[in-house]
């Protein structure tokens, strides 16, 4: 099989598996117990807390470990809304956001909070002025994704943080989930105040992650009960996925310093040989993250395409995972002012480093062969 679909979801490390298994057997203690044995549950948590924190370059007392990427965006969102309505009720975010920070932002207008989307331009990139165009008085967030899970964009957030350094009562949170290990981050340097990380989507585990929150920054807790992370995020912590997500963010950030070059030559070649095809619109932009290449076979859905490359053992996937299943056209897609029925055309490849160029040039020939054989059951021409 060829495994072109790591956005959606990466292969856990093998060390990952055995870490998660080992902690579970030998370390089912409860953090939170009194015992020696759960402390060591205990100790253990506040080492990958420390591993973590020193990987990103931030205190370790910033570190919130959460289920993933979902929450940490309901976390960051939520959280600063209602901590801050004092201040103002006004949030800022853009029109090619992940579902998990549009639902948050709905759920809040709901509630009578306003929010600005603000667009995009034909690469999917927000303009800076347009942020700070945009600021008011009552504005208390800005958020926006780092990396589009789609397309593969990449917000100027280092351009974005320094703007907002003279707005002091404005709240930067970037949900980086689809950046670890793919395009580095400063936080401090980029004045991120909250920062969303999924372990699933680095080779950890599904239900992990963690939310880098500046220590000056407040939130109101969005799962309350036994105080447990800084009373922001209660629930027993799940020792073996946090353990076992110190070590794959460590093996991810390795790879991203030892691999990067080999992922971005895929990437290149994928790009470049399906731009030569007249049957292909490409979506991504040109200079786009390192491992996502959105593309439409004209004519031809996106699910029709998955399927057919699967049977060929290729899986790659239509729009982000969550949205797959929706049948509408991706509001991503729509945001770059890109046709209904290329964007219901859309097919995502996305790598890892564990991925090689031979995987790229079977995939390119099985797509060709696809088309050969939907063209004629079709009887269209090439
Ligand atoms: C950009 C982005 N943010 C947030 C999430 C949600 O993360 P999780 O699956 O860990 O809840 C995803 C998952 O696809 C994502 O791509």
């Amino acid at each position: 099989m060829i495994y072109f679909d790591n956005s959606a979801t990466t292969k856990p490390y093998e060390e990952v598996l055995d870490t998660y298994v080992k902690v579970n057997r030998d370390f089912y203690g409860n953090a939170s117990s009194l015992h020696n044995f759960g402390g060591r549950a205990e100790s253990l948590i506040s080492k990958a807390r420390e591993q973590i924190s020193n990987l990103i370059g931030v205190k370790t007392s910033e570190i919130i470990f959460t289920s993933g990427g979902t929450e940490g965006n309901n976390l960051a969102i939520k959280g600063v809304a209602l901590k801050y309505r004092g201040r103002g009720n006004h949030i800022i975010t853009t029109s090619i956001e992940h579902p998990s920070v549009t639902e948050p932002c709905r759920q809040l207008e709901q509630m009578g909070f306003d929010v600005t989307y603000l667009p995009v331009n034909k690469e999917g990139r927000v303009s800076v002025d347009d942020i700070e165009a945009a600021i008011t008085n009552n504005t208390i967030l800005v958020s926006t994704i780092h990396v589009n899970n789609e397309i593969g964009s990449i917000q100027p957030v280092k351009e974005i943080g320094k703007m907002l350094t003279r707005y002091p009562k404005v709240i930067f949170h970037i949900d980086h989930v689809q950046g670890v290990g793919k395009i580095p981050i400063d936080l401090y340097g980029s004045y991120v105040d909250l920062c969303t990380f999924s372990a699933h989507k680095f080779h950890g585990l599904k239900g992990n992650g963690f939310l880098y929150k500046r220590q000056s920054i407040l939130l109101d807790p969005q799962v309350t009960g036994g105080n447990q992370e800084q009373k922001l995020r209660s629930g027993t912590e799940n020792t073996g996925g946090i353990v076992a997500m110190a070590k794959a963010l460590r093996i991810e950030l390795l790879d991203q310093q030892n691999k990067s070059d080999s992922l971005q030559k895929i990437r290149d070649f994928l790009f470049s040989e399906l731009q030569k095809d007249p049957r292909i619109a490409i979506q991504s932009p040109q200079y786009g993250a390192p491992h996502i290449v959105n593309f439409s076979v004209v004519g031809y859905k996106g699910e029709v395409i998955v399927h057919a490359l699967e049977e060929e053992g290729i899986i790659v996937s239509t729009t982000s995972a969550c949205s797959s299943k929706d049948n509408a056209p991706s509001s991503t897609l729509l945001a770059l002012g890109i046709n209904e029925k290329i964007a219901n055309a859309a097919v995502r490849i996305s790598l890892s480093y564990e991925n090689n160029i031979d995987e790229a040039k079977q995939f390119l020939k099985a797509l060709d062969e696809v088309l050969e054989r939907l063209n004629k059951v079709m009887g269209r021409n090439k």
